[in-house]
């Protein structure tokens, strides 16, 4: 197993861990995918992990506001680069088919998010 789902980080609100364990998921799949070079596998998996990236932030953002979280414009441009990043790899995986691109990424990409930004936002909103 390349990603550990027990070593992702944990925060300190339970949605949050639960969407995060979701995404780690697919993801761990997704390396598998890529691992294998089953390219129909990582199409489908790419479609998942836009769909559940898109429920895992909006769900966030959705608590901050909630919580009125004073970093709210911080955090959700973020997950706004980051949207645009997941288009931009899904689309230049649709034309070069390069595994590499996608086993390089998201990981990192899951893990630097949730200890700069989620830990800290889970930390004022609570659980
Ligand atoms: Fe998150
Ligand atoms: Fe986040």
């Amino acid at each position: 197993m390349l990603l550990g789902i027990d070593k992702l980080p944990k925060v300190a609100n339970e949605l949050f861990n639960a969407l995060h364990e979701d995404e780690a998921q697919i993801i761990e799949e997704l390396y598998q995918a890529c691992q294998r070079e089953n390219l129909q596998e990582i199409d489908r998996l790419m479609e998942l992990l836009i769909y559940d990236v898109e429920d895992h932030f909006s769900t966030e953002e959705e608590l901050m506001r909630e919580a009125e979280f004073f970093a709210y414009p911080m955090h959700k441009a973020e997950h706004d680069s980051m949207r645009r990043d997941i288009k931009n790899l899904y689309d230049n995986w649709k034309i070069g088919k390069n595994v590499k691109e996608i086993e390089k990424k998201m990981v990192p990409w899951l893990l630097l998010h949730i200890s700069r930004w989620d830990s800290i936002t889970a930390i004022h909103i609570g659980d």
